[in-house]
Parts: C-alpha cells; sequence; structure tokens
C-alpha cells in the first residue's frame, strides 16, 4: 500500500504555516527515515498520514484512501502511529488491556486479538508485564508499551515520532529489534529521529526536513553525505560518515562495514 502526498500545506489555526508544499510517495515496504530540526514539520507530516491532520491543500493518499475522505478510526487499519510521548497515548491501567484495545477497536475476532497482543508483547519484551500499570513502568518501559498497542493492530504502515530520544542503550537496541521485525513482515516504517546513528543504521531511505519543506530525499548514503546541507537543518552526519570523508575516502560510509571496506579500498 503506497502512501502518495501531492503538494501538501498546513496551516495550524494560529496561523503558523508548518507545512509549504511538499510531495512525496512512499512505496509498500520502505523503510524511510525522517530528521530535520525542532520546528521543521516532521510531526505535522506524519499526522497527515493516519487523518489526525487535514491537509489546508493538498491531498495524502494511503492505498486507495484519501485521508479527507475517511474518519481517524478508519485510517487506523492502515496506518498505526507511536506518539514520541507514550503520556498521550496510554491510558489503561494494565499492559495487557492497553495492548489489546487497538486490535479489539478495529474488529478483529477475540481469537485474532488475542494472537495480535501475544505477538507485540513477545516483540516488545513485555509478555511478563501484562498485569502492570504502564504508570508503574519506567519511561522506558512505557515506550515499549506505546510500540506494542501499535503494533497490535497490524497494520500495514507504521509511524514512530522520535521512538529513541530519551531511551537507553538497551532500549534503543529493542526498538531497531522490532524495526528490523517490521521490515522483514514487508511492512512500511516511517521513522522520525534525531539520532542519526540510528537513522544511520536501520533506514535505506532518509527524508531531511527543514522549514515545512523536503530539503533532501533518497538513499541514506546520499542524503547523509551532504554534509553542508543537512547542517542547514542542524543535522550532522553520522561519526564515522564525517570521518570517512576527513579521510578522503571515495564513497559515503554510515556503518562500520562500510567504513572499513572503504579504508581498504
Ligand atoms: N498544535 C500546534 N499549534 C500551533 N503550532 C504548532 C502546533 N504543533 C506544531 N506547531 C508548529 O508547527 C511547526 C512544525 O512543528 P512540528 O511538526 O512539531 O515540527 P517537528 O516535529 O519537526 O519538530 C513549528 O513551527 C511548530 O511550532
Ligand atoms: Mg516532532
Amino acid at each position: 500500500m503506497n502512501i502518495e502526498i501531492q503538494n501538501l500545506t498546513f496551516s495550524y489555526p494560529t496561523g503558523v504555516q508548518a507545512l509549504r508544499g511538499l510531495s512525496l510517495t512512499i512505496n509498500s515496504g520502505g523503510q524511510v527515515a525522517i530528521v530535520g530540526q525542532n520546528g521543521a514539520g516532521k510531526t505535522t507530516l506524519v499526522k497527515h498520514f493516519n487523518g489526525l491532520l487535514q491537509p489546508t491543500s493538498g491531498s495524502v493518499k494511503i492505498g486507495d484512501w484519501d485521508t479527507r475522505e475517511h474518519s481517524v478510526a478508519k485510517m487506523a487499519r492502515r496506518v498505526g502511529y507511536v506518539f514520541q510521548n507514550p503520556d498521550e497515548q496510554l491510558f489503561s491501567k494494565n499492559v495487557g488491556v492497553e495492548v489489546a484495545f487497538g486490535p479489539k477497536n478495529l474488529g478483529m475476532s477475540a481469537q485474532q486479538a488475542e494472537g495480535q497482543v501475544k505477538d507485540a508483547l513477545a516483540m516488545t519484551e513485555l509478555s511478563d508485564k501484562t498485569e502492570t500499570n504502564p504508570y508503574d513502568l519506567s519511561a522506558t518501559w512505557r515506550k515499549m508499551v506505546a510500540l506494542a498497542s501499535v503494533i497490535a493492530m497490524d497494520t500495514d504502515i507504521v509511524i514512530f515520532d522520535e521512538p529513541t530520544t530519551g531511551q537507553d542503550a538497551a532500549n534503543i537496541a529493542r526498538i531497531a529489534n522490532v524495526i528490523k521485525v517490521l521490515r522483514e513482515r514487508g511492512k512500511t516504517v516511517i521513522t522520525i529521529t534525531h539520532d542519526i546513528d540510528f537513522c544511520a543504521e536501520n533506514f535505506e531511505r532518509v527524508i531531511a526536513m527543514s522549514q515545512g519543506r523536503i530539503l533532501l530525499d533518497g538513499n541514506a548514503n546520499d542524503v547523509l553525505g551532504q554534509e553542508d546541507i543537512l547542517a542547514t537543518t542542524y543535522v550532522d552526519p553520522p561519526q564515522l560518515t564525517r570521518l570517512g570523508k576527513r579521510l578522503g575516502l571515495q564513497k559515503t560510509v554510515r556503518n562500520e562495514e562500510e567504513f572499513l571496506a572503504g579504508l581498504n579500498k
């Protein structure tokens, strides 16, 4: 199921023009990272994918559904969105109930919902915490509950808004693993991130946004190699990419493997 965005603009009621004419296609199964300075419009953009926000002008289509023609509840069948702040998302007194809410609401049979919940809890390493109140968990584990409650809905498209912000190394590795599993299942995964190493390690396509527009969009190596343009939206390429450049490696590298291969040329 492709995402097709045409000439999208969006202004908040306050008058802030957050998106200034943006066109974009994300193919089914695509793995995309969105980077860019605070206020660039990243969250505003992805909130259009599930109809939480409606275009001021232009259009957003998820498969054959134009978001203007379908309710947020209906869009939730196709697009799952994990909020940056889990506290905006979680409302149940118990992890198991929280994660089961989405699948039940989508109208899955009890048996199917149970399977989805079990799978999502296992993927996020929460299977032993189903009886716990999310607010008795650390912020780190609350984040995993937020992930699980979206994964359980088994949507074709999953969006993570800054999943690694404020997370420790162990949890960043858990989140990377969740993204890997979703990728293997053929899901479209769109992730907003400030963590450029996380971006370089987990995504093939990178979109850099600045002031409500797309600044760069392409293969991760090509985008992360554009140090000067990225700097205008306050994004530094990964350490290894910069080191590779300073050492004069011919190709842009973004992980240890590519770096070592570049050195040995
Ligand atoms: N609820 C809101 N009301 C008014 N302006 C907002 C609201 N949310 C975001 N904005 C503004 O819209 C612009 C884009 O914000 P946002 O999409 O949150 O950027 P990002 O996610 O890239 O940090 C910013 O200027 C921000 O201040
Ligand atoms: Mg944001």
